[in-house]
């Protein structure tokens, strides 16, 4: 049976479907959600619609958009009794792994949403993830600086109520920061979705056991939290801080470049991508304005990444490797200088990527030629024998 198979480790050359949802032309720097330039997105639209884009694959009119945007405000809530799945956590635990927990929960919660073969519990369940996202990554911070939780305001914006739910503290008026606020629903539209990345199979293929949506996405989110994938924004400002000054870049770089060496540039380089990543040209626009608005170009940390990125940008190995900062890389910044710790980095690519990890499983669930995922093995290992007693071994 072995010679049966193609082996195609990492997927690189596989198709695992088909899909309407998000091109990706990786030697041309092109990205498409349902044919709309990621740029023009970042640029004109907004998160909410952009879930709507993603979900039912045109853009909406008017009252479409009115509708849709309500209703996830309505659904942003939390139950009282969920708090108490925080409250069991250590303090320092990692957000990302009460993020993992805690949405799995939600199948605890929500049992009218969970059965996968009835369109309209698929839809609530759906609804339900990307409006209580952002109320549960906000509790994640909230509980890790051990401040009181703040509850999702239904008059605001998606992306400002998550700043809110953030940063306010009980008894302070709040002021939310429009430039902020803007560059937080970018970076959503920008994280939304990306085809068949590592955490959206993994989201396909619990789902197509007919898992609850809720456990999918758990799945997505602890996909997600690798290094090497979602994991990279919090992992690259980790290593902008070890490198600490401007002087000790060369060193770095010549330990990313060194193959005895396990060390990489986080932030850096991407699988499908070999051009440049589109996402990160505006981040690191969105990064600057930040920065400014801010006024923190003096920090340390962000003086090494800009020099860590032009020095990059120029040497040889990165060049022709075709290595480039990828999203991830500005992200990390501009969430630092925002006043995110950087174990929640990861936390806000989970939120953004709900609405992608839900419209992919949707498109699955209603795709007639999806079956369950099991891919097959080339088997290396031992060729028949027989059993040995204890005693002649
Ligand atoms: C995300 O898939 C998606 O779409 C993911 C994502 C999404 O939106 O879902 O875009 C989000 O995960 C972004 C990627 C974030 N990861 C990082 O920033 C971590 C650092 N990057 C690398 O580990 C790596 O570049 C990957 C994982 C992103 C891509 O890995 P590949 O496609 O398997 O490429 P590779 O490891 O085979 O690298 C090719 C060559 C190798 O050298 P050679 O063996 O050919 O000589 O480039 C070298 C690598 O050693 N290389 C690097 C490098 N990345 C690749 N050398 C130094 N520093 C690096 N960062």
């Amino acid at each position: 049976e072995t010679g049966m198979f193609t082996y195609d480790p990492g997927f690189t050359s596989t198709a695992s479907c088909e899909s309407q949802i998000t091109y990706i032309d990786g030697d041309k720097g092109t990205l498409l959600y349902r044919g709309y330039p990621i740029d023009q997105l970042a640029d004109h639209s907004n998160f909410i619609e952009v879930c709507y884009l993603l979900m039912k694959g045109n853009l909406p009119s008017k009252d479409e958009l009115e509708t849709f945007d309500w209703t996830i405000r309505r659904h942003s809530m939390l139950h009282d009794q969920f708090d108490q799945f925080f409250r069991g956590f250590r303090r320092d635990a990692h957000p990302m792994a009460i993020m993992v927990g805690t949405v799995g929960a939600l199948s605890a919660f929500y049992h009218d949403s969970t059965d996968v073969n009835d369109p309209a519990a698929r839809t609530i369940a759906s609804h339900r993830m990307i409006a209580k996202m952002p109320t549960i990554a906000a509790r994640a911070f909230k509980y890790a600086v051990g401040q009181p939780f703040i509850s999702p305001r239904n008059d605001m914006d998606y992306a400002a109520n998550f700043l809110r739910m953030c940063f306010a503290v009980p008894a302070e008026d709040y002021e939310s920061n429009a430039v902020l606020a803007k560059a937080m629903d970018k970076i959503f539209i920008l994280h939304a979705d990306h085809e068949q990345n590592a955490s959206t199979s993994t989201v396909r293929l619990a789902g197509s056991s007919g898992a609850n949506p809720f456990a999918c996405i758990a799945a997505g989110i602890a996909s997600l939290w690798g290094p090497a994938h979602g994991g990279a924004n919090e992992a690259a400002l980790n290593m902008l801080n070890e490198i600490g000054s401007v002087d000790k870049i060369p060193e770095y770089v010549r330990k990313a470049k060194d193959k005895s060496d396990p060390f990489r540039l986080m932030g850096f380089g991407h699988r499908v991508y070999k051009n440049y990543d589109p996402r990160a040209k505006v981040m690191r626009d969105t990064c600057h304005e930040v920065l400014d608005v801010l006024g923190v170009r003096n920090d340390p940390t962000l003086q090494v990444a800009m020099e860590l990125e032009r020095i990059a940008l120029e040497d040889p190995y990165f060049v022709e490797k075709k290595l480039y900062p990828n999203i991830d890389f500005y992200s990390g910044i501009t969430l630092k200088a925002m006043g995110f710790p950087t174990e929640m980095f990861t936390v806000l690519f989970a939120l953004a990527r709900t609405v992608g990890w839900i419209a992919q499983w949707s498109e699955m669930i209603e795709d007639p030629t999806q079956k369950i995922g099991r891919p097959r093995q080339l088997f290396t290992g031992a060729t028949p024998r027989d059993y040995l007693d204890l005693s002649k071994r």
